[in-house]
Parts: C-alpha cells; sequence; structure tokens
C-alpha cells in the first residue's frame, strides 16, 4: 500500500512554471466554470483547494464576482497572494473537510483538479453542500477515468494504478452529489482544446514533475517511466513539438 502524500511545500515552489494553463485553455475552462456555475457579478464564490490561483484570480477578473479561494497549504496560498491582482480575492488557509465559513454562505463552489486530493470527500461535499445557499451550484473540474487513460504520463509505471485509485468515477462522483442532498447533477465531458508544446519544455515540465502523481513514484519507478516516455516519442517520431488534447469533465449539482 503506497503511503506517499503530495507534498504541496515542495510543489508550492514552481507550481506556477508547469501547472500554468495556455490561454485558450484558461479561457474555455473559466467560461464552462461561470456557465456551468451561473456566476455572476452578484455572486460570492467559494474555490476550494484554490491552489496557488490560476482559476481563482482570473475567475475573480472575468466577473468581479467575491471570490474566496480557500486551500489546506499555507504555502500555495502565500504564493497566491503574491501574484499581480492577488488582492481581488479574498483568500483563506483551511480544510475542505471541516470549512471556517457559516452556512448558507455562498452562491456557487468549485473545485478544479482538487476532487482527487480530499481524504475525505464525502465530509468535504457536505461541507460545501453546507456552506451553499439554496439553489447554490457546485462545479467540479476533474478527469474521467477515459481521460486518465488517455494521458501521456501514463506510460510510467504504477501512474495508471495511482490515479486510477484517487480520481473517483464520474458515475460515483455523481451518486456522491446525490447522497449529500444535491439536486439536478450531470457532468460534461469535454475537449478544453489542444496545446502545442516543444518536446524540450514537455521533458522539463514531467523532470519537475508537474502532475502530482509523479511525485507519488519512487525515483526508480520515474526513472523508468522517464526512459519508456522518451523512446516512445524517439519512435512516434514526435520530433520537437508535443500536440495534446486538454480534456476534462465537469460534474454539477445544484442545492
Ligand atoms: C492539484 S492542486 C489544484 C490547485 C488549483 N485548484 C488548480 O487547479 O491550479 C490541489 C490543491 O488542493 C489542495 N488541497 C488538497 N486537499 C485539501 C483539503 N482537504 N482542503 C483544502 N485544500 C486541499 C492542495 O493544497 C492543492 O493546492
Amino acid at each position: 500500500m503506497r503511503s506517499k502524500k503530495v507534498d504541496y511545500t515542495l510543489l508550492s515552489k514552481y507550481y506556477d512554471d508547469v501547472r500554468v494553463q495556455p490561454p485558450n485553455v484558461l479561457e474555455f475552462c473559466l467560461s464552462k466554470i461561470v456557465d456551468l456555475g451561473k456566476i455572476s457579478t452578484s455572486s460570492v464564490v467559494l474555490d476550494v483547494g484554490c491552489g496557488t490561483g490560476i482559476y481563482t484570480i482570473p475567475l475573480a477578473k472575468k466577473t468581479n464576482a467575491v471570490i474566496f479561494g480557500l486551500d489546506s497549504s499555507k504555502e500555495m496560498i502565500k504564493k497566491a497572494k503574491m501574484k499581480e491582482d492577488g488582492q481581488i480575492v479574498e483568500w483563506q488557509i483551511g480544510d475542505a473537510e471541516n470549512f471556517p465559513f457559516d452556512n448558507a454562505h455562498f452562491d456557487c463552489a468549485i473545485m478544479t483538479l482538487v476532487i482527487h486530493q480530499i481524504v475525505n470527500k464525502k465530509k468535504a461535499i457536505d461541507e460545501i453542500y453546507r456552506v451553499l445557499k439554496k439553489n447554490g451550484t457546485f462545479v467540479i473540474m476533474t478527469k474521467s477515468h477515459g481521460q486518465l487513460r488517455r494521458s501521456l504520463i501514463m506510460d510510467f509505471p504504477k501512474t495508471r494504478q495511482i490515479d486510477l485509485k484517487r480520481f473517483p468515477k464520474v458515475p460515483k462522483l455523481k451518486y456522491m452529489l446525490l447522497s449529500a442532498g444535491f439536486e439536478n447533477t450531470r457532468y460534461h465531458v469535454v475537449s478544453a482544446g489542444t496545446t502545442k508544446v516543444s518536446m524540450k519544455e514537455y521533458l522539463e515540465k514531467i523532470r519537475k514533475k508537474f502532475i502530482s502523481t509523479l511525485t507519488l513514484l519512487d525515483e526508480e519507478e520515474f526513472q523508468e517511466g522517464l526512459r519508456i516516455f522518451e523512446k516512445k516519442m524517439r519512435i512516434l517520431n514526435a520530433g520537437n513539438e508535443i500536440i495534446y488534447e486538454k480534456e476534462y469533465t465537469f460534474v454539477v449539482g445544484e442545492k
């Protein structure tokens, strides 16, 4: 049984270097969140597991809504706060399983690429239900198991096993929302656009372990994966550029 945990104190140091989205992908995801979350200027929104604010700050700029960003890592929040425009968000260090907020405080809660990190998912979903107002929406951006299987890092030994275990299947997630009391639950499987990066840049991202799954591998497993990945790219004759699709799944519920 693997007991390694993602170290966000370490990841915070280079998270933005490797995880910032290309503008077309960011814009696509934000529009989807605004649309599904019914976010308007008058909304009060909670970004749960906001990290360094990659979505939080642009969402605040795009909507002029009141946005709270909560994360359990004080280092991630510190990075978010220090950013240009960081002051337009209310930052909060806290745990998704036990919010420091009153009941019925928010019109919308969002989670971008976080649900797989939460230890007690039921508790966090119940907490989100509690802090949402009546008719409030909850938007989860995640990856379906099909999307995970298509990920380029799945060549690394054990990543498939780790991620398929960490990420809840979409029907299960829908069921969890329903069990917490959410209604009108639904999901949208989307392509947020293609991305083109140089092979050098992509390898650099991999070496920096840009996806948290890679940080959970033993060094030997990681090096083995790197060798397999490089060989595959040579066989595919991928050349100097790598083009891949950014795929996500949005799961939504209403209170
Ligand atoms: C992969 S990062 C995603 C950050 C951000 N949402 C994004 O998409 O860039 C996952 C974040 O979830 C946070 N996190 C994990 N478990 C949490 C919990 N129980 N409560 C609050 N934040 C949590 C981590 O500290 C980390 O910043």
